[in-house]
């Protein structure tokens, strides 16, 4: 038998070391025990980090809905797999089963399918965090379609970006949002997105705030009137292990996002058993990630993870501040949640609230507790441990990211101890080092630097959709025969990790990860701008925040600078969404370059963090004086 569910941190060693001795036959054992196949596998798998290409269980034939779902039906049809918390708490919570998830998915694949939709056509869904978000992801899943989830957050711009980028055919959307007291325009969002999106060919619209919109005719339908007339059964499409199940987009150093393209079985394969493990999920617990489904966590851990567990998923629409800063409390107690996984910014965010929000409820269900999406400080930590699991219930630091698919660095909770603001140890099959600057592997333990991973494991993403070489470029070029993260961390006197944070021009702002590049670029559109660096500022609720400099192309004065403030991040808002606006804007005169011309945001951000201290040697810029400058205009 192989070691699916590690109770003990002993043998969370001796199955670490198993599966660090012999990858293969590891995963080999997993693959087999615990998932339907309609065919094996020839080749465990076959691997390459210089070319780069990736490779698992290789020829073997599945469909990953298979797995989620029908394999279900006979022993928990009458489970609730999908459990859907609605904005408004009034709204009765929907118990959605096996069964019913099942026929739900199947007359969604063939409106896809009647649609025209085929094995391998791209879908977009721009939904929000309503049953029907997870139920289209796993149609496009049940049909071979490609899904690619963009966000509901983000802007026209960025919606027709990604839509082009991955030639879409179709669309999914609704009629509207509901977020906390506000209602979104999605369909006008949509509409707008798509005047520049030659390749769509119909867009599903789902009703969810019965606002009034616009219907397109001949390429707008309705989704509920279709889904009435189909059909409650779909055969799975038989699909290659390596067949593409979806793509995600991330932001990246250059202004193009990344559409990062995870296939089938190895992303089932990891992503189901980390779900066991991380979450230690046993039969009749009720597991919640408050994530949304528009990132990779919402991916892994809300749909496929849980479902192909057999687990009961909940799904909420909404935002923790509504009604009041105990909705996340009141869901807990409602629902009985046993495991609650959420991002340290909405942590930060209710902790500032203060206890009488958290203590009207009765948490006693919890067990345990997880965190992602960026570091964790300390304070945050231990108000989680403290106010939320009443420190008897042991904190998941979770560090993994949308290339890596699952879960990567992690306690294993009632084994591994816990220590605040370490991810702690490796999780089974991962190997990582640390690399110097120099590109060589820093050994031992107590020391620092960039997170790269050594080896393979099952759901690395295979590429970015189109262009294979900026993958390479990207995650295989900095080290030798290396996965690089983008991540610095260091591993204490036990050999427990720390992620420290970005090493490169990516900026997590609430956990969201933006590209300092996209946003320059929204910002140099504005027609006073001559040029501008954004950089990243300690926040304490959203853990950091952009400031941006900015120099205009006369010398600015006579100008309404708080007008200009409102224009450019108007501009970034229509351009990438409200996430990425700035927090502070400052004019300067020139921003510091190298010699060759390159922007030095080193120093820009130890300004903005007011370390200005630590400068070091600013004599051998192009422009030193400028710096000066700007430290006294700091704002
Ligand atoms: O910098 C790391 C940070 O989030 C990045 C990945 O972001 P994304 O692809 O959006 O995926 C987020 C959800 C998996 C990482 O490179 N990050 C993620 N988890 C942690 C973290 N930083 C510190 N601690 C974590 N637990």
């Amino acid at each position: 038998m192989s070691n699916y569910h590690i109770k003990a941190f002993e043998e969370y060693f001796q199955v670490y070391r198993k599966s660090v001795r012999n990858p293969e036959q590891f995963w080999e054992e997993i693959a087999e025990e615990h998932f339907v196949w309609r065919k094996k596998w020839s080749n465990v798998l076959s691997w390459d980090f210089k070319n780069p290409e990736v490779k698992w269980f290789e020829d073997a034939k599945l469909n990953i809905t298979e797995n989620c779902l029908d394999r279900h039906l006979s022993t928990k049809g009458d489970k609730t797999a999908l459990l859907f918390e609605a904005n408004d708490p009034n709204e009765t919570a929907e118990h959605i089963t096996y069964k019913q998830l099942h026929a739900r998915v199947c007359k969604f694949a063939n409106v896809l399918k009647e649609k025209g939709i085929e094995k391998g056509d791209r879908v977009c869904i721009y939904l929000p965090m309503i049953p029907e978000l997870a139920i289209s992801v796993l149609a496009c899943a049940r049909i071979g379609a490609i899904h690619s989830v963009i966000f509901a957050g983000f802007s026209a711009t960025a919606l027709s970006t990604r839509i082009n980028d991955c030639d879409a055919k179709m669309i999914i959307t609704s009629d509207g949002s509901y977020r906390g007291a506000k209602t979104i325009d999605l369909k006008g969002i949509v509409d707008e997105a798509l005047n520049d999106t030659p390749g769509i060919e119909s867009v599903l619209v789902a009703k969810r705030t019965h606002s009034k919109i616009i219907m397109k005719d001949g390429r707008d339908y309705w989704l509920q009137p279709l889904l009435d007339e189909a059909n409650e059964n779909c055969d799975a499409e038989i699909m290659d292990a390596e067949d593409p199940l979806f793509i995600l987009y991330t932001s990246g150093s250059t202004g193009k996002p990344k559409g990062m393209v995870h296939t089938s079985a190895g992303y089932m394969v990891y992503t189901a058993y980390t779900f066991k493990n991380v979450f230690q999920y046993k039969e009749n617990d009720v597991y919640w990630c408050t994530a949304d489904i528009g990132w990779i966590t919402g991916h892994s851990y809300i749909v496929y993870g849980p479902l192909a567990n057999g687990a009961t998923t909940v799904m909420f629409e909404g935002v923790p501040s509504y009604p009041d800063y105990g909705r996340f409390w009141n869901i807990v107690e409602k629902h009985k949640v046993t495991q609650f996984y959420t991002a340290p910014t909405a942590i930060r965010a209710l902790a500032k609230q203060g206890a009488e929000f958290v203590d009207k409820y009765d948490l006693s269900s919890l067990k345990v507790l997880g965190t992602v999406g960026e570091p964790i400080n300390e304070e945050a930590w231990h108000w989680y441990d403290e106010n939320i699991g009443k420190k008897k219930s042991p904190i998941v630091d979770t560090w993994w990211q949308t290339e890596t698919g699952g879960i990567m660095i992690t306690p294993i909770p009632f084994s591994t101890p816990t220590k605040p603001t370490y991810a702690t140890l490796p999780f089974i099959g991962i190997q990582p080092a640390l690399m110097d600057e120099n590109g060589k592997e820093i050994n031992g333990n107590q020391v620092e630097g960039r997170l790269c991973i050594k080896f393979p494991w099952p759901s690395i993403a295979r590429t970015i959709w189109g262009n294979h070489k900026r993958y390479k470029e990207t995650y295989f070029s900095a080290y030798d025969n290396m996965y690089f993260t983008g991540d610095g961390a260091l591993r204490d006197e036990v050999g427990y990790y720390r992620i420290t944070g970005r090493v490169d021009d990516v900026i997590i702002v609430s956990g969201h990860n933006l590209g300092t590049a996209p946003i320059e670029d929204a910002i140099n559109e504005h027609q006073a701008v001559s040029e501008s660096a954004i950089v990243g500022f300690p926040h304490d609720v959203k853990g950091n925040a952009l400031y941006g400099y900015v120099t205009l192309k006369d010398s600015g004065e006579g100008q309404n600078h708080d007008h200009l403030r409102k224009e450019i991040n108007q501009l970034i808002t229509d351009r990438i969404g409200p996430i990425a606006k700035l927090d502070k804007i400052q004019f300067t005169n020139g921003l510091p370059k190298t010699r060759s011309g390159k922007i030095m945001r080193r120093i820009l951000r130890k300004i903005a963090c007011n370390e200005t201290d630590q400068l070091g040697d600013t004599s051998t810029l192009l422009n030193p004086e400028v710096v000066q400058e700007i430290i006294k205009n700091t704002l």
